[in-house]
């Protein structure tokens, strides 16, 4: 199904960001235009900028200001020191012994770089290449932090492609793969902090083939596989063996 990134552009507002524009542009076979004589109707709907430091993602509305990048600070409230506290439901879920994750649903890799700064291995996987690039884009960031260069971190590793495929060839099997695919939504969505997730949605859909991503995910995790659903929805795989509850959503623990 052709999703509203296939007709996207790469927009750039100096020269200093035109050669990584267009390399860019390249890779996703988009138009590159030139910020400063945009013509006045423009097909497109989404945009890619290298802005403020950032690659960002665009609409008309935010063309000339904003936008949204890989957000790489930690989230609000989590302690600054490294490995963060495994505290959260997402920590409990993922189990405060396990070592390595895969994220076979990266997105806006906030998920992915909270495990990252709990200490976890984590290796990430996202079939957009317009998110891979947004991503990638954020762990060369994350990779510049002073926190990250001093204790000779390694970012998390992004392999791009459908999970579904990616999974069944790995050559390690990760402790636990965590699946956040989109589902569709029951109510309105209005808070800010939500706003990057209904972007991702209006842009690429719901992510139909859960059911086979999440069948793929228990095939290739060695020891469990968590689902983040919303609170609304039926567990994917039959009753979890355990649940972690948040307020408007669920982590379902599969273990094997
Ligand atoms: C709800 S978002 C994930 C948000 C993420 N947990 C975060 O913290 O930002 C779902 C993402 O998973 C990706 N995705 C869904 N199914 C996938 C699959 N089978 N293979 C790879 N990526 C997939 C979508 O393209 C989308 O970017």
């Amino acid at each position: 199904m052709p999703t509203l990134f296939e007709h996207g552009a790469v927009v750039y507002a100096d020269d200093s960001a035109l050669s990584a524009s267009q390399a860019l542009a390249e890779r996703l076979r988009w138009p590159l235009l030139d910020l400063q004589s945009l013509p006045s109707e423009l097909p497109q709907a989404f945009f890619l900028c290298y802005r403020e430091g950032c690659l960002k993602l665009l609409d008309r509305q935010t063309l000339k200001k904003g936008g949204l990048a890989v957000d790489v600070e930690p989230r609000p409230g989590e302690q600054h020191s490294y490995p963060a506290p495994k505290k959260d439901l997402l920590a409990q879920a993922i189990g405060k012994k396990t070592k390595t994750v895969i994220d076979a649903t990266t997105g806006w890799a906030q998920d992915s770089l909270a495990l990252f700064r709990m200490g976890y291995d984590v290796q990430c996987i996202e079939r957009s290449p317009v998110m891979a690039e947004l991503i990638q884009n954020g762990f060369q960031r994350l990779a510049e932090k002073d926190w990250v260069v001093n204790r000779q971190l390694q970012p998390p590793t992004l392999l791009v492609g459908n999970a579904i495929e990616l999974l069944a060839g790995l050559s390690e099997v990760p402790e636990c793969i965590y699946l956040d695919p989109m589902f569709p939504p029951k109510r309105k969505q209005t808070a800010a902090t939500r706003k990057s997730m209904a972007i991702l949605r209006d842009i690429l859909g719901d992510d139909l083939d859960r059911a086979d991503l999440f069948a793929a995910a228990w095939q290739a995790a060695g020891k469990r596989v968590v689902l983040k659903s919303p609170d609304y929805a039926e567990p994917m795989g039959g009753k979890p063996s355990e649940s972690y509850h948040g307020k408007l959503l669920r982590y379902d623990v599969y273990l094997k």
